[in-house]
């Protein structure tokens, strides 16, 4: 048993919709999650750029004392994992991107194509495909990067004709070119805007990397004889920068729940962040 927190991080407000999911799955877990929303996004920028911030922010998380590290970002999972494996021996941690291929290649088979959408370093990263491949998966994989889509989701461009074109100039051909039976949201914002891709594809399965891995977070945490059996640590979001959305996000998620959640700032030395 281990009543530390669990730390959860990603470059903004997108690893958040990973949270519900624990909470149903493990309701005496508590969590430190940390947001980069002030250097926000990460996709579209070098691998050494990637390496130095996550590095900062795990480094922070076990300063914080978790008990366990899930990157809540498919671009740092398909850049660093192994870095921070190394650098953090000690304690598990667990990358979004496993988990979901694992199942990917379970559940499809050589007659079906699935598609997977994420920022740019993912999907040139093919961290997706190496991980089916890994898994023996046989399914027809098509990747395509969406850029646009973060920093509209980081501004709170969710429900609007705005986002639905977006989609739509990034998607149209890609779901019809490849006939498409399934999609993975290959990055931890794009469940924000699931509906509109439901809607606009009702046909396309969508599959959620940010669900998927709480089973794997359970899985580990019982391995190692980790669960928390009560916990009076509070759950704690830090940001880099204190954006309105990430605090509405936060309330969202907390809407239905009797704990109230404690939104802090934290900012780091940006310009130890900027080699390339
Ligand atoms: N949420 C992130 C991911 O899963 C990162 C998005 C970004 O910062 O570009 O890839």
């Amino acid at each position: 048993m281990d009543n530390r927190p669990i730390g959860f991080f990603d470059s903004g407000l997108g690893g958040l919709t990973c949270i519900p999911y624990l909470m149903k799955a493990l309701p005496e877990e508590k969590i430190i999650y940390f947001g980069d929303t002030a250097r926000t996004p990460y996709g579209s920028k070098a691998t050494s750029t990637i390496m130095n911030f996550s590095r900062e922010i795990a480094d922070f998380l076990v300063m914080s004392n978790v008990k366990m590290i899930v990157i809540a970002c498919n671009t740092v999972s398909a850049t660093c994992l192994e870095d921070l494996r190394e650098r953090f021996p000690q304690i598990p941690i667990l990358g979004i991107i496993d988990p979901a291929a694992k199942k990917v290649a379970e559940d499809f088979g050589s007659d079906d194509n699935v598609g997977i959408i994420g920022t740019k370093v993912t999907i040139a990263s093919k961290a997706y495909e190496r991980c089916i491949d890994e898994h023996e998966g046989k399914v027809n994989i098509h990747e395509v990067a969406c850029p646009a889509f973060v920093p509209l989701i980081e501004e709170g461009i969710i429900e609007n004709d705005i986002m639905d074109l977006t989609i739509k100039y990034y998607m149209d051909d890609f779901v019809k070119n490849n006939d498409l039976d399934a999609v993975i949201l290959g990055c931890t914002h794009y469940p924000l805007i699931k509906d509109n891709i439901k809607r606009i594809y009702p046909d396309l399965e969508i599959i959620n990397p940010s669900s998927i891995i709480v089973n794997d977070i359970k899985k580990v945490l019982e391995e190692n004889d980790m669960l928390a059996d009560r916990s009076d640590f509070r759950n704690v979001f830090y940001a880099s920068d204190l954006s309105e959305n990430f605090i509405n996000m936060i309330d969202h998620i907390f809407e239905n729940e009797s704990e109230e959640a404690k939104v802090k700032f934290l900012n780091f030395d940006l310009e130890r962040g900027e080699g390339k």
